[in-house]
């Protein structure tokens, strides 16, 4: 049978998956992520509090591990994330806003230099947006307005003059004011000439809340201002526990999403927030919710894995 990335990859887009270290050392797993998927990334890895957790001090083993990887499975690496309110170390937020800008650009041009022609793309801003579309409060948003986007994917192309420039966020994938807002922030970011390429439509959703309204649609509106779109962190999650309706239900989101990425040429391609049950972030974060992957926490695949196999 082909692999995923196969099926995508004949249709001039990516399958990917993310990953993290700790699970690198788990073999059955690796066979698959090795196997079955074109693009990695790193799902913790190249953030802030990984990258510099103290001023100017910048640790870069975690991340290269993940590249590594990449590589030795000729996959490609979207690198996630340089700017984003989570995850960031307390000596950034504790910055005054005098020091932010500096201390911003300084971050985004060491890891992006240090990362330079081995990235497909990197994540530059990650959740700009609030629920209701406006700009989310951020030490880097107090600091310096909505500039704080411009000044970062400037940077960013500087420091990495190949990679894809994307800005990244959640509830976007649909219809809606947040979709709105970020839409209006791409067509003044490209007004003014700001290195952009890219945006990411994280993609995790949730069979009791229904599927975002119009993303195809959605998805075409960026394409059409230039731009690349990309499904960057899919999962599907369920409230538990698992049943076969609800496996229903969760592979129609799957097809539905990979039908939306298929039907709109500028859409690069679907990355699942990591490939297993075994390791996905849902259950942590989102009580009493999880089996949001194609694959079990015994690495057996889903009926999502099926229908994802189905509408590539
Ligand atoms: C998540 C990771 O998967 C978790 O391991 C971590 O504890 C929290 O962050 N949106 C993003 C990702 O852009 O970086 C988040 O990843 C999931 C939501």
């Amino acid at each position: 049978d082909p692999t995923l990335h196969q099926l995508a990859a004949a249709k001039g887009k990516y399958f990917g998956s993310a990953t993290d270290n700790p699970e690198l050392t788990d073999t059955a797993y690796t066979a698959i992520l090795g196997s079955e998927f074109g693009q990695i990334t790193p799902g913790n890895s190249m953030k802030w509090d990984t990258t510099e957790p103290t001023r100017n001090t910048f640790a870069f083993t975690k991340g290269d591990a993940v590249v590594s990887f990449a590589k030795s499975h000729n996959q490609i690496v979207r690198a996630h994330t340089l700017v984003w309110h989570s995850q960031l170390p307390s000596w950034v937020s504790s910055l005054a806003a005098t020091e932010v800008q500096a201390a911003m650009e300084n971050h985004i041009t060491q890891v992006a230099t240090h990362y330079a022609g081995q990235v497909y793309a990197w994540d530059v801003v990650n959740e700009p947006f609030n629920e209701d579309g406006t700009f989310r409060t951020s030490v880097f948003y107090n600091a310096m307005g909505s500039g704080y986007i411009a000044t970062a994917l400037r940077a960013a192309r500087a420091a990495d003059p190949t990679a894809k420039l994307y800005i990244n966020d959640y509830n976007t994938d649909g219809a809606g004011a947040k979709a709105d807002a970020m839409y209006n922030l791409a067509v003044s970011l490209k007004a003014q000439g700001v290195p952009l390429d890219g945006i990411g439509f994280q993609g995790h959703l949730a069979i009791q809340y229904g599927f975002p309204t119009n993303m195809q649609a959605n998805l075409q509106r960026f394409a059409d201002l230039g731009l690349d779109v990309a499904i960057t962190e899919l999962d599907v999650r369920m409230i538990l526990p698992r049943d076969a309706t609800k496996d229903a239900t969760q592979s129609t989101y799957y097809t539905n999403v990979v039908n939306a990425c298929v039907a709109v040429t500028r859409c690069v391609g679907v990355t699942i927030w990591d490939y297993t049950d075994k390791y996905s972030w849902v259950p942590s974060v989102f009580s009493g919710q999880g089996a949001a992957l194609p694959w079990d926490e015994n690495l057996a695949k889903k009926p999502a894995y099926t229908a994802i196999y189905q509408a590539l």
